[in-house]
């Protein structure tokens, strides 16, 4: 297996900088996923690795060696793209096989004919398409021909695997379905693999390190929860989830108990806990994490909004407005089905502590992201225990 080390890698087409500096690891069996918008630099990335872009900066290392000026047949890559053009005069066997026949890098004594057929039927029924072997590509359904192009690139034993949005000419509920069973694939088969996709779905599913990116440069890159939990910067919460995150400006305090700005208030101790200046900060809040508030304290974060819109997605309603006093920052809410918003409604939103993400409204980070947010919340909580108990 093969761990892979970008090193502040860059591309350039033109004028256009479309790889800006990335720098990343890949540990040996893990997946990675690449996920952006379109045009962040995601093909032209993967494509650097696989050898078939030159790269334009910085350095590609498998195993901790350059391999910068490696051609791509000798860099025991396998790669499937998103158009996986199967020879379609040749059977199933024939398509798969094919890869064994043009090894550069085993050197020029081929495999004995025997393992070349024994290995395609291990990958056949891997991939359960091994009652098909004697088919041609048109007389499969897509998801077979998806398989087909996988196992293509899986005989020659690759050992790095790329994938470019292998799942995208397929229709939705194949592509879920195919999605597991990469998942499965990889389990078995752990080859060090790049996954690039746009679908976050498919980004949170599998990946082992959660690689988002935008114009060209890395955002963020963790586990996919944590990726989700802790966004890094403003761009990664609202790219992530379906919808993607809120958020809300909120002014400098006033004084008094809470920070206000209009329709949006936040306890001062959470403020104090992240260490938020007296500047301007973003609010974030996912829509799954905001409820109709109580009149408890439970959910102490509070949003006032119109509601503009509702949607009945039959498990849950997805309610859209706006603040109150800002018709332009938009409030996106899953609420449960028989909690009776109507369009029209003037509502409060409430949401618990630890859902409220901070973040700088200059420089979109996220706010206590060192570790300093845990210890003062911690610090926050046990102080005002303390109070409480000297009351
Ligand atoms: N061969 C090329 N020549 C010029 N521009 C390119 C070339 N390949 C990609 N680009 C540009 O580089 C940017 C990044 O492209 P790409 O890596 O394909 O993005 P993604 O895969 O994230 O959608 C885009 O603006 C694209 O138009
Ligand atoms: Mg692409």
């Amino acid at each position: 297996m093969t761990r892979i080390d970008l090193d502040g890698v860059e591309k350039t087409f033109g004028a256009d900088r479309v790889v800006d500096g990335v720098d990343l690891t890949m540990a040996a069996g893990e997946l990675t996923v690449l996920l952006g918008p379109s045009g962040c630099g995601k093909t032209t990335t993967l494509r650097m690795v696989a050898g078939l872009e030159q790269v334009g900066g910085g350095e590609i290392r498998f195993d901790g060696r350059r391999v910068n000026e490696v051609p791509p047949d000798r860099r025991r890559v396998g790669m499937v793209f998103q158009s996986y053009a199967l020879y379609p005069h040749m059977t199933v066997a024939a398509n798969l096989s094919f890869g064994l026949e043009s090894r550069p890098d085993r050197g020029p004594r081929r495999r004995a004919r025997s393992d070349e057929r024994a290995r395609v039927l291990e990958i056949a029924r891997l991939l359960e398409i091994e009652h098909v072997l004697e088919h041609r590509p048109r007389e499969l359904s897509g998801g077979q021909r998806q398989r087909v192009a996988l196992g293509r690139a899986l005989v020659r034993e690759p050992e790095v695997f790329l994938l470019d949005e292998p799942l995208s000419n397929l229709d939705a509920n194949l592509r879920e379905r195919m999605r597991m069973e990469l998942a499965r694939l990889h389990a078995e088969l752990p080859i060090t693999t790049v996954y690039v996709t746009h679908d976050q779905g498919e980004a949170l599913t599998l990946a082992d390190q959660l690689v988002v990116m935008h114009a060209g440069r890395i955002r963020q890159a963790d586990s996919p929860g944590t990726v989700y939990e802790r966004p890094a910067d403003t761009f990664v919460a609202g790219f992530l989830g379906s919808p993607g995150m809120n958020l809300w400006a909120l002014a400098p305090p006033g004084g008094g108990p809470s920070r206000e700005h209009g329709d949006v208030s936040l306890p001062a101790d959470l403020l104090l806990a992240h260490g938020v200046p007296g500047a301007t900060v973003t609010v974030g809040i996912r829509p799954e994490h905001l409820e109709i508030a109580r009149e408890d304290a439970s959910l102490p974060a509070r949003v006032r909004c119109d509601v503009r819109v509702v949607e009945n997605l039959g498990s849950h309603l997805l309610v859209h407005g706006a603040l109150c006093a800002d018709a332009a920052a938009r409030v996106v809410a899953k609420l449960e089905v028989g909690c009776g918003v109507r369009r029209g409604d003037r509502i409060t939103l409430g949401a618990r502590e630890e859902h409220v993400h901070l973040f700088d409204a200059e420089t979109s980070a996220r706010l206590g992201r060192t570790g300093r947010e845990r210890v003062a919340v911690g610090a926050a909580r046990a102080g005002a225990r303390e109070e409480a108990v000297a009351r």
